[in-house]
């Protein structure tokens, strides 16, 4: 979005904050130094306290995180009505069981650099959780409801012309407020943008494409600004930074300037070639540069056509997506870009290709990545509308706030070519009813009336109701949530001429665990609150990723799916919630610590094309089963394969139409557990072996290993190394089972920040330096300082070699 070259330095000001500055405009980020203070109510007047006594922290900030874990917390009895219950039972951990609930106050002070009255000084937060009322010098300035939301204000009139400004932010979090963790805090960046009273609107800038051929586009540039006897300059830039087009008017409608420029031989946007360019808008009264933004923007035309589907650049596809919740795992909803970049390229080797924002605004830095790596995004807003879901959730601002909500989201986003599809709601209660129906349409028409490019989807669950209603045949874009039995029927009765699976799967499965004997069900519960990692659980309103795949392979007029989800999250622990402990989901492709379940390679067999998947499961540790049948998958894009337990032939395994699960997945069913080793040997279309993998038996854990996603760190005291921790025996395998206590220590120029198992069930504390395995892993997170240096990782566990690793940041 709109922002000069970043030059990091310390400036006159109490703390230090990044900033990004130019003659023009200032971008202060109020990152550190600020002040905290959890438990005070709004009453207590910012002026009035004293915060020597306050903790100090730095923003991006999650209270919450950091525990402790108690079922108290957010214990409900309640039927979760959603998911079909109609008895209240108690609940525990649907929140991630953290102390997310209550009141706090955040502090800073800042002085604006150069302020005189010509200058305009703006305060922006990407989202604050929530409820912000924001004061500056003992005033307030404003509040915003929705906790999910960016927001900002004109303090101008606010701001001391000399000397420090006291900015205090009041924040409050009531329960039965969320379906998930919301976390709390002011979790996504603060900025102060001083510029001068000529300039560019915040969020004035919206570039589109509104014709894209092989050797041409025009791309439209509508610039807001403020003042008189104004001129723009508007530059495009290729992604080496040469200009490509220029074009200066002083054409001016009502407040808004309106380029049209021509590229020659664009190159196009989409997952496989993420190309951006850049407009640089320069605002001139006179001969005097009064303000300079820099927006990034891709070329690329989507379209949705009844029976074709999706296209994009005109060659039609299917969404290969996931829908991701929030939190960031053990750092919580804290913003982290290292971390959203790990997510990205974990899911990125699964040849995913679309994300949903489930179920509200992305964060800022979610859409730049999605722009660099190539990732199409649906983009969603609510979670709820005029009916609660949750007694204390959005249906408390929705009549007085959607329509500036959906604004909001839209002009801080709109120029990233990543967002396909926006999502006007998620499984609604208004589904039911005619003033739902009215809610569609009124929602959907302000989507259009601010971005006419692109097309507004609701997930649906209550499929039948919006086929009788009239509601399912307003959206642009009917969504589906689950039930598969009705995607003809849906077809046949809405009016678009495709259906997207707006949220597939909700498989549950815990990583490395396995359950016997193996048979597919709904809702099924074990002693150890686990569930199956064979893929063959779910629950009652979904099912297991195969039957998606027939939909998906079988009907030209479905336009792809977004599962629930590419990582577990905090919260939500079914089939679990009436079991403690249980404090997070089990229907992530991959964990919570964002290792792998089997299911990421049953996904990766499919969507990743360009290269081979060959995996094998259970792992084969199983003493004490030693004869017991021991089915064994493989999930592979290779057709067939040969299976050998101690180099015994288990036989020939080819895909076949008999099942859904026969037609996705090799099953040796009735393999008996004898330890030592597994091999496949995947065949070609001719028959002829071309591949194979092995697993075997490992003997007792022995030393640690250490993997990091990453060597090298920026000195920025924020950026990230996730550091793979796992155990091997003497012969270096890894031992699946092992669950020993280790300890982590870091020296140098870094610090521990987090570490994470992925056991739903663990109630250790992400911040505290040791944790236990789960299933033989678990990943420690790794933060630089703002120095640069050398780092050192070492973790050590009893009876155990301990691992070290040397990171370094520049
Ligand atoms: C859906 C809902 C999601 C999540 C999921 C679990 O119905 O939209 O938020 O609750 O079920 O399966």
């Amino acid at each position: 979005m709109s922002s000069k070259k970043p030059i990091f330095f310390t400036v006159l000001l109490l703390f230090t904050f990044a900033c990004i500055n130019a003659q023009e405009r200032t971008t202060i980020e109020l990152n550190k130094g600020w002040k905290f203070s959890k438990g005070m109510n709004e009453k207590a007047f910012e002026n009035n306290f004293n915060d020597s006594k306050w903790q100090t922290v730095s923003v991006p900030h999650d209270w919450a995180i950091y525990g402790p874990f108690d079922k108290e917390i957010d214990k409900q009895v309640t039927a979760i009505v959603q998911n079909g219950e109609k008895v209240a039972t108690e609940k525990t951990g649907r929140t991630g069981a953290l102390p997310y609930i209550g009141e706090a106050w955040y502090r800073n002070q800042f002085s604006v650099p150069n302020f005189d009255k010509n200058k305009k000084v703006i305060l922006l937060f990407e989202g604050a959780m929530s409820e912000p009322k924001v004061f500056l010098n003992g005033k307030k300035v404003g509040e915003w409801n929705y906790g999910y939301n960016f927001f900002y204000f004109d303090i101008t009139d606010y701001v001391a012309a000399n000397g420090k400004n006291n900015l205090a932010v009041h924040l409050s979090n009531v329960g039965e407020s969320s379906r998930w963790y919301p976390g709390a805090g002011l979790y996504r960046k603060v900025k102060l943008i001083v510029k001068n009273k000529e300039s560019i609107d915040q969020w004035g800038t919206f570039v589109t494409t509104p014709v894209v051929a092989d050797d041409l586009a025009k791309v439209n540039i509508k610039t807001k600004v403020n003042g008189d006897n104004l001129s723009i300059v508007t530059k495009i830039l290729d992604s080496f930074g040469n200009e490509v087009a220029v074009n200066k008017s002083n054409a001016i409608f009502g407040n808004e300037f309106d380029q049209n420029m021509a590229i020659i031989n664009p190159k196009l946007w989409s997952p496989e070639t993420p190309y951006l360019y850049t407009a640089v808008s320069q605002l001139y009264v006179g001969d005097v540069l009064k303000d300079e933004t820099t927006t990034r923007f891709g070329i690329r035309t989507i379209k949705f056509e009844p029976n074709k589907g999706f296209s994009l650049n005109g060659k039609v596809r299917k969404f290969k997506g996931v829908c991701l919740h929030h939190d960031l795992g053990p750092i919580g909803t804290a913003i982290n870009k290292a971390a959203l970049r790990r997510q990205l390229t974990i899911l990125k080797d699964m040849g995913c290709d679309a994300i949903r924002s489930s179920h509200n605004m992305p964060s800022l830095e979610q859409l730049e990545l999605c722009d660099e790596m190539g990732f199409m995004f649906l983009a969603e807003s609510f979670d709820e509308w005029a009916k609660p879901k949750v007694k204390n959730g959005y249906n408390r601002f929705f009549k007085t706030d959607a329509e500036k909500d959906v604004v909001n989201l839209i002009h801080a986003t709109r120029n990233h070519p990543s967002i396909v599809m926006w999502s006007s709601g998620n499984e609604v209660p208004d589904q039911w009813g005619s003033e739902g129906v009215k809610r569609a349409k009124w929602l959907q028409e302000i989507f259009h009336r601010e971005d006419p490019t692109r097309p507004v989807t609701v997930g649906m669950d209550q499929v039948k109701a919006t086929m009788e209603s009239g509601f399912g045949a307003i959206m642009d874009i009917p969504g589906l949530n689950y039930r598969l039995p009705l995607y003809d029927e849906a077809f046949k009765k809405f009016p678009q001429g495709f259906i997207l699976g707006s949220e597939t799967a909700s498989t549950v499965s815990s990583r490395g665990i396995y359950k016997f004997p193996v048979v597919k069900g709904a809702n099924k519960q074990y002693p150890d609150f686990q569930s199956s990692s064979y893929d063959l659980e779910y629950c009652s309103w979904s099912n297991v990723p195969d039957d998606d795949f027939v939909l998906q392979d079988d009907k030209p007029w479905v336009i792809g799916e977004f599962v629930w989800t590419g990582f577990d999250y905090l919260g939500e622990p079914t089939p679990y919630d009436e079991m403690w402990p249980s404090r997070s989901s089990y229907f992530g492709i991959s964990d919570l610590a964002g290792l792998p379940k089997d299911r990421f390679y049953l996904y990766r067999s499919r969507w990743n094309t360009t290269d081979m998947t060959l995996h094998i499961l259970p792992h084969w540790n199983w003493e004490g089963r030693e004869g017991e049948t021991t089915p064994v998958f493989v999930y592979t894009n290779y057709d067939s394969a040969e299976l050998f337990v101690n180099g015994k032939s288990m036989g020939i395994q080819k895909k076949n139409n008999t099942t859904p699960q026969n037609r996705y997945r090799l099953m040796w069913m009735d393999v008996k557990y004898e330890p030592g080793t597994v091999k496949v040997v995947a065949f070609d279309k001719d028959g002829k072996a071309i591949d194979e993998e092995r697993i075997g038996t490992a003997e007792k854990p022995y030393q640690i290993k250490l993997e990091a996603d990453r060597g090298t760190l920026e000195a920025n005291g924020e950026d990230l190394s996730f550091v793979t921790v796992s155990v091997v025996d003497k012969n270096g395998n890894p031992c699946p089972t092992a669950t020993q206590q280790l300890n982590f220590s870091v020296t140098g120029k870094g610090t521990y920040r987090a570490a994470c198992n992925g056991d739903a069930t663990s109630l250790e504390l992400f911040h505290l330096p040791t944790m236990k395995l789960f299933s033989g892993k678990l990943v420690v997170l790794v933060q630089s300082t703002s120095e640069a240096g050398k780092i050192e990782l070492t973790v050590s566990g009893k009876g155990l070699k301990s691992g070290k690793l040397a990171l370094n940041s520049n």
